[in-house]
């Protein structure tokens, strides 16, 4: 099979993305990658404001294209496609991706592809490792948790996930109940360091129902009512700080990694010739949960695959790299694609 080259654009969310990847199916390159954050303009109003986004990235979408392909060194005549994220996401965003990849299409005349954000996620380690299929994907993030067996490039198979909030998100919020900046993730991991894991103890959600189901919005209450008892005289020292985010982050890591063991016990009843289990999303960061899931996947013989953080966090070459992936098995969209809120894989 000849290589291809893929532009992919990504904005369904809170960073304007647009990437150029290179390869066939499972051994591809990144030939380039921007990516434009939003966060200082929505950092007053804590959380994403999708009217601004959207607005920013109907601003920056070219700003990112014509980036992107001077990064990569090529112009559109030298691609073969252009992908873009036509969902789930933050509607007005994946619209202002959906038109700007359309009006791309239209003027150069280069076949347009559609692709879902979760199956960006879900592809990427075989972009950065060339893993086959089928391998288990956690897909941790700020608005995403769920286990996903991954058989082909459009066969996922959801085992499980959140039934309230994502990890990233609880993270976030238990960053705010402590007065640790955002975004939650790192600054709470950074706390957790120093703190100990076992002075408080948070529940497990769920840990005593079977299946791959998995809940975090009792950990940031349970958070919350601990706080309260622990503050005197409105304070709190920084070794409660500490230790708050330590026992709050190992019920994370526990939580995740039980219901890992359980994914891969479906997973593995199939007998797969090269197990892998592999994470994206920003929440994969973590390094505690690394460890967790590094420690099932070795008691399971499976090897354990985490992209670089540039890859796991949203981006455009995952987009590009999925893109690709449909683009070499056949798939073509047309003028009438649509730009979709909600899209289960
Ligand atoms: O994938 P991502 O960039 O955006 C989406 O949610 O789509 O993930 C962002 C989330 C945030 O909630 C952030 O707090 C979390 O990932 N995160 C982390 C870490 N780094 C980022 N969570 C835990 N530990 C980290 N080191
Ligand atoms: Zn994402």
């Amino acid at each position: 099979m000849r290589a291809f080259i893929l532009l992919g654009l990504e904005s369904s969310c809170d960073d304007t993305a647009a990437a150029v990847v290179r390869g066939v199916p499972g051994d591809a390159q990144v030939l380039s990658s921007v990516v434009m954050g939003q966060s200082s303009l929505h950092a007053d109003f804590g959380g994403v404001v999708p009217e601004i986004a959207a607005r920013a990235h109907a601003e920056r979408l070219d700003v990112v294209v014509r980036q992107a392909l001077a990064d990569a060194g090529v112009g559109l005549s030298g691609l073969d496609a252009v992908a873009v994220t036509a969902g789930p996401g933050l509607i007005g965003g994946v619209m202002s991706g959906v038109m700007c990849a359309k009006g791309i299409a239209a003027g150069s005349g280069l076949p347009l592809v559609g692709v879902n954000h979760l199956a960006g996620h879900a592809l990427t380690p075989r972009l950065t490792d060339g893993i086959g299929f089928p391998f288990l994907m956690l897909l941790v993030s700020g608005g995403h948790c769920q286990f996903l067996l991954v058989r082909g490039p459009d066969d996922f198979t959801r085992l499980g996930g959140t039934i309230d909030d994502a990890p990233g998100e609880a993270f976030d919020k238990t960053a705010r109940l402590l007065a640790l900046p955002q975004p939650g993730g790192p600054s709470v991991e950074a706390e957790a360091l120093k703190g100990d894991p076992a002075r408080f103890r948070f529940p497990r959600p769920l840990l005593d129902r079977d299946g791959c189901d998995m809940s975090f919005s009792g950990l940031k209450t349970a958070l919350l009512r601990t706080r309260d008892e622990v503050m005197e005289g409105n304070r709190l020292t920084l070794q409660d700080r500490a230790d708050l985010c330590a026992g709050f982050q190992r019920a994370v890591v526990e939580v995740l990694a039980e219901k890992t063991r359980r994914a891969l016990a479906v997973y593995l009843a199939d007998a797969p010739a090269d197990p892998v289990i592999a994470v994206a999303g920003g929440v994969a960061a973590n390094r505690a949960i690394r460890a967790g899931l590094e420690t099932v996947a070795a008691e399971n013989g499976v090897r354990f695959v985490a992209p670089p953080l540039s890859l796991c966090t949203d981006n455009g070459a995952m987009i590009a790299y999925a893109g690709l992936e449909r683009f070499a098995g056949g798939a073509r969209d047309g003028m009438d694609l649509s730009a979709r809120p909600r899209w289960p894989l």
